[in-house]
């Protein structure tokens, strides 16, 4: 056997590894968002901008890059001859997306609300809007890390990635590769609330 050659079974897809990447740093968002929640000033009330941005980068990169990335990837599966089971959490996955971009334009609408009306209670709906935002997000996560991700791990080969890569656009990370001047003040924040 020659072990200069990786077997590229145990070589991670470099999507994959991009999807779990983006998970990560979509938990990092999530940690100053919940960290907002928690600690709010009564009296400042919530800090707009930063709430703002945070939606912003949801809808235009985990909404419209990740979650597409994703749904090519785990369409394949459903030509690798799962089994009802698994063929039931693909498509119940695939559902989830639909409901979390549709929350996530639900959130910036109560944001954009409570910016304008500023009073108690479109703040108070805003506020448990983001609250099961917070855990809609987290299971979503936790369900593909352990269910989805595994089985596209142990499905797919070299071919099925290659037809993967061959469709796939993906753009950057606004946030955390481009670093765009968009973002600089939540990418700011987050490492400051990480020290
Ligand atoms: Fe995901």
């Amino acid at each position: 056997m020659n072990l200069d050659v990786p077997d590229s079974r145990l070589v991670t897809p470099a999507v994959l590894e991009q999807l779990r990447e983006d998970h990560v740093r979509l938990a990092r968002v999530m940690r100053v968002l919940e960290r907002e929640v928690d600690f709010l000033d009564v009296d400042d009330g919530p800090n707009y901008p930063l709430l703002t941005a945070i939606v912003t980068y949801v809808r235009t990169y985990a909404d419209a890059v990740h979650h597409p990335t994703e749904a090519k990837v785990f369409d394949r599966l459903l030509h690798k001859g799962l089994t009802p089971a698994e063929r039931h959490v693909v498509f119940l996955n695939l559902g989830k997306h639909q409901e979390i971009n549709e929350h996530s334009r639900k959130l910036q609408n109560n944001l954009l609300e409570a910016i304008h009306n500023g009073n108690v209670l479109t703040t108070r709906r805003l506020l448990e809007d983001i609250q099961q935002y917070l855990l809609q997000q987290r299971k979503h996560m936790a369900f593909e890390e352990l269910h989805l991700f595994p089985l596209v791990e142990s499905r797919l080969n070299d071919a099925d990635w290659n037809l993967i890569d061959a469709e796939l656009m993906p753009g950057p990370d606004p946030l955390f590769d481009s670093k765009l001047e968009h973002f600089r003040t939540l990418y700011d924040y987050i490492i400051e609330a990480e020290r």
